[in-house]
């Protein structure tokens, strides 16, 4: 397992690979990998000759309240993660080999930006576009896998490389769950052993009120009143946003017009956790 610091290095490998025709699969990650993580490199080396994971922590998605001081970093445990789930290299570039003084370039990617988290972390979605271009024109991937579970970080990769003719495929790969639903994220190691307890309540809500809109029996509760009481039962719990919106604009939508994308964030203690369910049509249509 390689770990290359640099923009040069990493431009080198990706073009000896290139000459001999190989295929180069791109998993950009803040580091701290998980399984959700491993998952998406597994299936990038199924698919892929040359597998090059980014571990880097972008400062510029962080708001100034929030947590990059504190996101967890420990790049040779994540070399050896992505080493077992098949990666060749790792790319863990420093701040100032990605934002080197005099930086002044950013990509803003307009109406699918505007809400959920796009609404509450201003300036988030700008940083992610950002570094998320410069990782595709330095590694140069044919294809690039990102979560599902950062559902809306998805719909703007794919409208970025869309939009700015990026000539990649996006490859967007399955949630990973714990057993009892909880989304897997990096986030999840902030949880208290309390908080961790009741985080699958997130899921659980999003389920109920999934199961409601595809049968079309939510008698005289809305879906948002559904996910809001649920959630609202743990006093711990703090509901950011609950919003219906259509799966490719991202726009907010009736509920009971599918296909449908329920989107939640919560703060749980000091963790801010998002998760979402696609209902993509009615049991009975
Ligand atoms: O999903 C993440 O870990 C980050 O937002 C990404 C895509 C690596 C950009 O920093």
């Amino acid at each position: 397992m390689q770990v290359l610091r640099t923009v040069a290095e990493v431009r080198a490998l990706v073009a000896r690979a290139r000459n001999a025709g190989r295929i180069v699969g791109l998993v950009p990650t803040m580091g701290a990998l998980h399984e959700g993580h491993q998952s998406l490199i597994r299936r990038a080396a199924a698919e892929c000759d040359l597998v090059v994971v980014s571990v880097f922590v972008n400062p510029t998605q962080f708001g100034p309240q929030e947590d990059f001081d504190r996101y967890p970093r420990n790049v040779e445990r994540d070399a050896e993660l992505a080493a077992e789930a098949g990666a060749d290299a790792v790319f863990a570039p420093g701040v100032g080999e990605m934002y080197p003084e005099g930086y002044q370039t950013y990509v803003t990617v307009e109406r699918v930006t505007a809400g959920l988290c796009g609404a509450h972390r201003p300036g988030h979605f700008r940083g992610v576009a950002t570094v998320v271009l410069k990782l595709f024109n330095i590694c140069r991937p044919h294809r690039a896998y990102f979560g599902e579970k950062d559902f809306q970080q998805l719909v703007v990769i794919r409208r970025l490389v869309s939009d700015l003719n990026v000539d990649l495929e996006v490859v967007g790969c399955e949630t990973v769950r714990e057993p009892d639903g909880l989304a897997l994220s990096s986030r999840n190691q902030y949880l208290t052993d309390e908080e961790r307890r009741v985080a699958p309540l997130i899921y659980r809500a999003l389920r109920r009120a999934a199961e409601g809109l595809r049968s079309g029996q939510l008698f005289h509760f809305s879906p948002e009143q559904i996910v809001r009481g649920a959630l609202g039962r743990e006093p711990r719990m703090k509901v950011e946003y609950v919003e219906f919106v259509d799966p490719v604009a991202l726009e907010p939508k009736d509920p009971c017009q599918l296909p449908v994308v329920i989107a939640v964030a919560v703060h749980l203690g000091q963790t801010r956790l998002i998760d979402h369910v696609i209902i993509e049509g009615r049991e009975d249509a």
